[in-house]
């Protein structure tokens, strides 16, 4: 298995459940496969030849990385005959108040749910055996995510940062979206499109009070605000309809579960 990003948030967690799992892990740094760099993506591909690839390499401001990138990586798996896992998210959805299936149409306004939607697009022209997994805000427990080192900044009085009361995703933990990874590098049957979230929509202020919480303060302590208050431009309610995934038996765990074991 080879995967791109491995020192990223999401790859940190796939290291020990894929050695586990008895794959061979092929990880190399941006340093030794920059996913930007064409020929070299192709070069390597096709070298190594890995059963499947796992491409989580990612920059938020960068749509070289995102579309270029992807494209590469999707070529370049079709032609050394891997299967390709591709992470992609929620965002490439503008937000509405019923959830999202696959075949629902991306309509991201934002230029990074756009490039998003433009590495999924790539991936399906590539042509190989492929599948595109959508998933929505990662936490986790050992390796912490961003907004969960923004929570504890809080808490500690080193963040005057607010959270929003009117922005809704399905948080899913790290660990439930790499058993998924594991699993669906085994299922070959398995292409397009499959949503793999938490089961329930939180709002970031609902999901920073338990947090919160979990180390040891008052959910009702934390400063609140609204994304509209604040002037950004971002999708308020994005639902990933995970439906689809559970029929495969792949299930993220409720938040108040994932984080008690
Ligand atoms: N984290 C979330 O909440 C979340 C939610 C939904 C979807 N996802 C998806 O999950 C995937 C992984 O996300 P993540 O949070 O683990 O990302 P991340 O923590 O930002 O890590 C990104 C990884 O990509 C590497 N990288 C960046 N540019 C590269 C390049 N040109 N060539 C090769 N590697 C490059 C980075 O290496 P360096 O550190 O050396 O730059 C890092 O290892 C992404 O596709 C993302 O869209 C994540």
């Amino acid at each position: 298995m080879l995967i791109t990003g491995m020192s990223g948030f999401l790859g940190q967690h796939l290291i020990e459940p894929s050695e586990v799992a008895e794959w061979e892990l092929l990880s190399p740094t941006k340093g030794l496969l920059d996913v930007t760099d064409r020929p070299r993506v192709l070069d390597q591909m096709v070298s190594w030849t890995p059963n499947v690839v796992v491409h989580l390499a990612n920059r938020r401001d960068d749509r070289e990385t995102i579309v270029d990138g992807t494209r590469y990586v999707a070529e370049a798996a079709a032609a050394a005959g891997s299967r390709l896992i591709f992470l992609s998210t929620d965002l490439v959805f503008a937000g509405r108040d019923r959830a999202y299936v696959e075949t629902d149409q991306p309509d991201a306004p934002q230029p990074y749910g756009q490039w998003k939607a433009a590495a999924e697009q790539a991936v399906a022209r590539a042509g190989g055996n492929s599948l595109i997994i959508r998933t929505s805000l990662l936490y986790g427990t050992d390796h912490q995510a961003l907004f969960q080192r923004d929570v504890a900044a809080v808490v500690g009085g080193r963040s005057d940062m607010r959270f929003f009361t009117d922005e809704f995703r399905c948080p899913a933990h790290a660990d439930d979206v790499v058993k998924a990874i594991i699993a669906l590098a085994d299922r070959p049957d398995v292409t397009g499109v499959l949503h793999v979230a938490g089961p329930r929509a939180i709002s970031r202020a609902e999901l920073a009070g338990i947090f919160a919480a979990q180390i040891g303060a008052d959910p009702k302590q934390l400063p609140t605000s609204t994304s509209r208050e604040s002037g950004l431009d971002r999708p308020e309610k994005v639902v990933l309809d995970s439906s689809a995934a559970a029929r495969l038996g792949i299930h993220c765990r409720p938040i108040e579960e994932a984080l008690r074991n």
